[in-house]
């Protein structure tokens, strides 16, 4: 493979040596790319041309400031700044100690003295680029579907053409750095099947989609594995997150093993073991979207949720010394999850009329994007309010379910957040999106918002009503719900149900902002934050659903068994 010369940086405070290795760098074929300065301004003029100029091999003085002075080791403290290129450090001390310190404490790819021959240096030098798979050796990349590497990173980010394009192709063959090939298949947008299951795609397969998700299939190996490519940021906390709360915080049996990460300026990649493979000859190995679909008896549905929030996966999180108090209000809490979301859209919001008909519903509902904006505060009247480890976009293609097991993927927003913030994403989720219920179905969501809303304790059961048994959809919908709140009650021990329906009400709204303004899943999504306003606005009436509403006849109380 012949490619762009590799861009190789070089910081010396002496000129004369700066030009004496740019030469020798040329010659063997390396593009020299120097930092034309001393004094205090080398490491940040070193930096930013490390940045801009994408150099993945430095070559890096010692003593940038004081040569005379042994206890200068400027040039070790920036070798630790720069993120993604490999250092190697050159000294005209014969130091065993410093080598050591140079390359376990402050990163360093490698070390040559001063005084040696230049060929030392190139031997160095070319194998630090052959370790980061750069001079044609490495796996063979085969993009499987037409995308080409190049054109890969196009329509991979379509949006944002600043990344440049071998970047992915280099962090594939870095992964991978062993194999004499790796070869890579996008997975499609939707976890679910055709028909009925696209009804609506996620909001974070739809609009959110900033990563690209690639099965590798591995020569040599039998598993296949899963990557991920996206930008840096997104990557880096993904793997940070991993480490911190998934494999400190769950059996190994049920997380994804992550395999390896690596990242570069502008994107990452990040690799685990494909999840459920042993099960997918058996049909078994499925993101919980298709299993919920696949799955008419809603007990089965549930079984995988109760293992997900059981004290040997996620729900240990709930308990001991994690569980901490939540300052602020709830609401903020909630926006601050998402990135202030909700307070940006509020002048948006607050221009929306107060009353709002949505057909074929034949009242007038509390506009619940105008209702938030106005009644948000009191959700001040909540105490005890805490906030735990949570997954932070706990939605049905990010969790694999069979019948005993559920397993999480997607780490990057995990971390802390409100209480309840994964009961409501997933509650959300299944309401709205995970359930399938057509457009002409909305008087049946309408009772299954009116019924959610009614208990007034967290332990209370949730009744159904007639029309809701009555279907099988609607009541499979209905019994996970319910046994999700119980969950909730159970694994969270909150006791005020205001808690859960103002965060349900946040979370509507939140991807209410996401979707399409009339479509099916914005017209569910905004029905029951309506009927959640409703609630939290007559928390004490007796009544419910309100007499001027469509009224329900309730059922008799039920609950699933198991
Ligand atoms: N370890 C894995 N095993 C099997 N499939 C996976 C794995 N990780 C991701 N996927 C598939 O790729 C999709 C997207 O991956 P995800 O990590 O959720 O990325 P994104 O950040 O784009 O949502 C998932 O919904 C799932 O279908
Ligand atoms: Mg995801």
């Amino acid at each position: 493979m012949t490619s762009a010369p590799i861009r190789v940086l070089i910081v010396d405070n002496l000129p004369e040596f700066r030009a004496q290795y740019a030469a020798l760098v040329r010659d063997w074929g390396y593009e020299p790319v120097v930092a034309e300065t001393d004094g205090a301004e080398l490491p940040d003029l070193a930096l930013r041309l490390a940045a801009e100029q994408r150099c993945p091999i430095a070559l890096v003085d010692l003593r940038l400031v004081e040569d005379q002075d042994q206890g200068d080791i400027s040039g070790l403290e920036l070798v630790r700044r720069l993120p993604y290129t490999a250092a190697i450090v050159i000294t005209g001390y014969d130091n065993t100690p410093m080598v050591r310190l140079a390359i376990q404490e402050y990163g360093a790819a490698s070390f040559v003295g001063k005084g040696e021959a230049p060929e030392v240096l190139r031997r160095e030098l070319n194998r630090v680029a052959d370790r980061l798979c750069l001079r044609g050796n490495g796996p063979e990349v085969q993009w499987q579907g037409g995308l080409s590497s190049m054109a890969g990173r196009g329509e991979m980010f379509p949006d944002q053409p600043g990344i440049p394009a071998d970047e992915p192709e280099a962090l594939i063959r870095f992964l991978f750095k062993d194999k004499p090939w790796v070869r890579l298949t996008m997975i499609t947008e939707s976890n679910g099947e055709t028909g009925a299951e696209q009804i609506s795609p996620s909001v974070n397969a739809s609009l959110r989609r900033k990563s690209r998700v690639f099965v590798a299939e591995i020569a040599g190996e039998r598993a296949l594995q899963v990557v991920k490519l996206a930008r840096t940021e997104k990557i880096e906390r993904e793997r940070e997150n991993y480490r911190r709360y998934v494999e400190a915080g769950i059996e190994a049996l049920r997380r994804p093993e992550l395999t390896g990460a690596a990242l570069l300026w502008d994107m990452g990649a990040i690799a685990y073991r494909l999840v459920g493979f042993e099960h997918l000859a058996e049909g078994k190995g499925q993101v919980f979207t298709r299993f919920y679909r696949r799955t008419a008896d809603a007990a089965t549905i549930v079984a995988p949720l109760r293992d997900f929030f059981s004290y040997a996966a996620w729900g240990d999180w709930y308990r001991g010394p994690h569980v901490q108090a939540l300052r602020g209000t709830l609401v903020e809490a909630y926006d601050q999850s998402w990135d202030q979301a909700l307070s940006r859209l509020e002048p948006l919001w607050r221009a929306q009329p107060s009353d709002w008909r949505l057909d074929p519903l034949a009242v007038p509902l509390p506009h619940p994007q105008r209702w938030f904006v106005e009644q948000r505060r009191r959700c001040e009247q909540l105490r005890w309010l805490r906030q735990v480890i949570t997954h932070g976009d706990l939605h049905g293609d990010n969790l694999f379910a069979d019948r005993h097991t559920a397993w999480p993927i997607d780490f990057e927003r995990t971390g802390y957040g409100p209480l309840l913030r994964d009961f409501v994403e997933l509650v959300q989720d299944v309401t709205t999106r995970i359930a399938v219920l057509r457009a002409e179905e909305l008087p049946l969501v309408y009772e299954l918002a009116v019924a959610l809303c009614e208990p007034q304790a967290p332990h209370e059961p949730m009744r159904a009503t007639r029309a809701i048994l009555a279907h099988p959809e609607a009541r499979k919908c209905f019994l996970v719900v319910q046994a999700l709140q119980e969950l909730a009650a159970a694994r969270a021990a909150y006791d005020d149900r205001r808690e859960y329906l103002w965060g349900l009400l946040c979370n509507h709204l939140f991807v209410s902002s996401k979707l399409e303004p009339e479509s099916a899943r914005w017209r569910r999504t905004m029905l029951f934050a309506a009927v959640i306003c409703q609630r939290l606005d007559q928390w004490d009436a007796v009544v419910w659903p309100p007499p001027a509403w469509p009224q329900v006849e309730w059922a008799a109380r039920q609950r699933l068994e198991g």
